[in-house]
Formats: structure tokens, C-alpha cells, sequence
């Protein structure tokens, strides 16, 4: 569900004929619709209200301020996995006690800022990050909580590299660690461990390995307390897919119907979705530079590459594309939709089938919003695009484009040079 649409066959972002921001701002850029946005969270939070979950939005997903600032003002929290996000967070106003950090690689300065910072947990994801948690909250004198992120060693059959709960999988500890951990918790008399978390994977669009994996959880949550260790959270981690091609992902209202009633356990639980919040709610538009036939193939040679989306590349993610401007009749061809990146990788689209396209027709790749700019880079030198952010009938540009000057502000010529 989204609010980009044809109107006499000129794609609008809510009230915004997406044509005119691109020739406003310019191609490429990424157009974000906030009603679609809000629709999203607030599916989520209906969905899930007879358990009242705190929902941490997954900053990596769309990491500009104001993506994370319209839901923050909705009551969300922020899952965060650096202290570049943890900047972010803090500098939109985020209350801390509704920030939870995750991620296997947390270095000591980043622990001893969100400490600092006082947010809600760590999720910790080894011992040896346990023990670094418990020397830094020493040195700096304060008590600090965290969650314990658990393998439970479900495959949710989504991509490979996405994939985070195989038993070999860097995230996470196995039950036999943190049960260890937790029946030996005296050792870290600086630290309470507040919960357990789980993170299965991403774009998992049925409900089927949150069950396995809240069931295997909640087993080990009883044999803990047999143990005498309980616990006040439960995070339930993100994961939730979207429909990029033909998937059936189920609404926010069957996953919780699925899921909900394996959470009553009494625990504060909480969601850290991304992608189902954010994925359809973003397109990133370019400008078709060139129209390349070749014997073998027809290309779309387009004004962005995997340095603005890299999903097709190391994904073989599936995105709609589609121009901004249809013409009902035009004849269907095959192409292979590429960016101008010196790599073979370099593709949106293979053998897709679509109407005639000519050079300098704008389009639209649906379904963009998450891992789209967040995941993007200056490959080649290239310039990081404009984010756009539509309301209504009014459009904000929520990042600029950047300039070429911007490529080289932080590098230095040594005078060996
Ligand atoms: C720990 C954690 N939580 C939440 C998410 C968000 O996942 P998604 O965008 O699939 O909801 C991720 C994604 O990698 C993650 O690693």
C-alpha cells in the first residue's frame, strides 16, 4: 500500500506530480510520501495495540533526519546500530529511554556514548561485548541495561544475505551462551540484563519463522526461570517484508494475529521494524540518458547506479520500474535497465518487460524507500542524490544533492605530494 498513483497517466506522489519535483530538483532523486509513511507505523501500532509494543524504527533502513523525526513525533522509538545513528537520534530530540542499540562490532567509544546518552539497552550480541559494557559502566560510574541477543537458529527462507539467525550467523549468542551467561550474571554486577532480543531476518513476508523463533525463545525465557532469572523485555527484532514484484506479504494485522498471542508472557515487548515502514513509502526517479541497442540486448542506460540503489546488485532485489509519464499505447520492450557505473553489477532491471522508453524520459523505481539512500555511496565519484519528502500537495527537499566540492572536503594532499 502506497500513495504514489497515476492521475491521466502522470505518476503523483500524494498530490505531487512526481515529474515536477524531478524538474525542480533534478534526476536522480529519492521521493518520499509522509502519508504513506505514517500509514505504515500506525497500521503497526493498531495491529499491535492490545499489547501496546514500544516500535523502534530501524534507522538503517532511511536514516534522514526527517523520516526519523515524523515517526519519533508519533510516539516511535529508534533501534540503532552506531553512534552515527545514535547522533542522529539525539539531534532529533529522540528520548533516550526509547533508543535500543544492536549490532555485533559496538566499539568503546560508541558504548561509552549511548551510556552517556542513557538509552534504554544494549542489545548485547557476545560475551566479550558484555564484558567491555561492564568495564566502561564501571569507569564511568553508572549502571547500565541490556537485552541479550539470542540465535534462535530459525531460516526464514528470505535472501541469503539477509538471512541473520542461521547457526552460523555472526549475530547473536546461542541459547547455551547466554543461558551460561545468565546463570553466571554475578560476574556483571554492573549490568543488568534486562531481556532477551531476537533478529531473524529481513523481508520475511509470512509469519511462519517469528513463531518458531518467539516459541523457542519463550521456552528458553521458562527454563530461565526455573533458574530464578526474569526478565522485563522481550524485542522481537524487525524483519517484516514488503510487495516489491508478487510477494503475498501479509498485512500488519494478520502478522499480529499470528504472533500476538505468543507475547502475552507479561514482558514489555518490543518491534524494530525498517523496511515495512519505510520501503513503499520511497522511489527513487532517474532520467533515462541514453537508449542503447545492442544485437543481444536494449538497453536503459539511466542517470543512477548501485552507488544510488545497490539492492538489485547484491540482492537481486526485484524492483517495479515504471515511467513517470505512461503512454497507454506504447508498444512493450525488453530491456535491461543499467547505470553508468563501470561494473557489469551496475543494473536495476534485467530483460524487463515495459513500454517504449525514449531518452530523457523520467523514471520512477518503486519501493525505494528502505536500504535505498541509506545503503548509497560516491562509487565512481558520483554525487550522493536529493531526498524529497512530499506532504499534501507540498514537496520538501529533506537532503540536498551534493556538489562536487562536497567529494573532496575531507581529503588532504600531503606535502610529499
Ligand atoms: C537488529 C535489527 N533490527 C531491525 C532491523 C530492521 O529490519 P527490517 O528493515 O527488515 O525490518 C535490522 C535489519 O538489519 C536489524 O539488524
Amino acid at each position: 500500500m502506497h500513495y504514489f498513483h497515476y492521475k491521466t497517466n502522470n505518476l503523483y506522489c500524494e498530490d505531487v506530480k512526481v515529474s515536477d519535483i524531478a524538474e525542480r530538483i533534478g534526476s536522480p532523486c529519492y521521493v518520499y510520501s509522509y502519508r504513506t509513511l505514517m500509514e505504515h507505523f500506525k497500521k503497526l501500532q493498531s495491529a499491535f495495540k492490545a499489547i501496546n509494543p514500544l516500535i523502534c524504527y530501524s534507522v538503517k533502513a532511511n536514516s534522514n533526519m526527517a523520516i526519523c523525526k515524523a515517526l519519533v513525533n508519533e510516539g516511535a522509538g529508534l533501534d540503532i546500530v552506531s553512534g552515527g545513528e545514535l547522533f542522529r537520534a539525539l539531534k532529533i530530540k529522540t528520548d533516550p529511554k526509547k533508543i535500543v542499540f544492536a549490532g555485533v562490532g559496538k566499539t568503546d567509544e560508541e558504548i561509552e556514548y549511548a551510556i552517556k546518552a542513557g538509552i534504554l539497552f544494549f542489545n548485547v550480541e557476545s560475551e566479550q561485548e558484555l564484558e567491555r559494557i561492564q568495564e566502561i559502566s564501571i569507569k564511568l560510574r553508572k549502571t547500565v541495561d541490556v537485552c541479550l541477543r539470542v540465535n534462535p537458529e530459525v531460516d526464514p527462507h528470505t535472501h541469503h544475505y539477509i538471512k541473520t539467525a542461521k547457526k552460523e550467523s555472526k549475530f547473536g549468542l546461542s541459547f547455551a551462551a547466554a543461558r551460561l551467561l545468565l546463570l553466571n550474571r554475578g560476574r556483571f554486577f554492573n549490568v543488568q540484563i534486562k531481556g532477551l532480543h531476537m533478529h531473524i531476518g529481513s523481508q520475511i513476508t509470512e509469519a511462519w519463522p517469528y513463531i518458531h523463533a518467539i516459541k523457542k525463545v519463550n521456552g528458553f525465557i521458562k527454563e530461565m526461570k526455573s533458574h530464578g532469572v526474569s526478565f522485563q523485555y522481550l524485542n522481537i527484532g524487525g524483519g517484516m517484508g514488503i510487495i516489491y514484484k508478487k510477494e503475498i506479504a501479509q498485512t500488519a494485522d494478520i502478522f499480529a494475529k499470528a504472533i500476538a498471542p505468543l507475547l502475552k508472557g507479561g514482558l514489555k515487548v518490543i518491534l524494530e521494524p525498517g523496511r515495512f515502514i519505510v520501503g513503499s513509502a520511497g522511489i527513487l526517479v532517474s532520467r533515462v540518458t541514453f537508449v542503447k541497442e545492442t544485437e543481444s540486448k536494449n538497453f536503459l542506460v539511466i542517470d543512477s547506479g548501485m552507488n544510488d540503489l545497490i539492492r538489485p546488485t547484491l540482492y537481486e532485489a526485484y524492483h517495479e520500474i515504471a515511467p513517470l509519464h505512461r503512454r497507454p499505447k506504447a508498444k512493450q520492450r525488453q530491456y535491461d535497465i543499467v547505470g553508468p557505473i563501470c561494473e557489469s553489477g551496475d543494473f536495476l532491471a534485467k530483460d524487463r518487460l515495459m513500454p517504449q522508453i525514449h531518452a530523457g524520459e523520467y523514471l520512477a523505481v518503486m519501493c525505494a524507500g528502505a536500504y535505498g539512500f541509506s545503503m548509497s555511496s560516491n562509487y565512481n565519484s558520483r554525487l550522493r542524490v536529493a531526498e524529497v519528502l512530499v506532504k499534501g500537495d507540498k514537496y520538501f527537499v529533506i537532503k540536498e544533492r551534493e556538489r562536487y566540492s562536497d567529494l573532496i572536503k575531507k581529503e588532504r594532499i600531503p606535502p610529499l605530494i
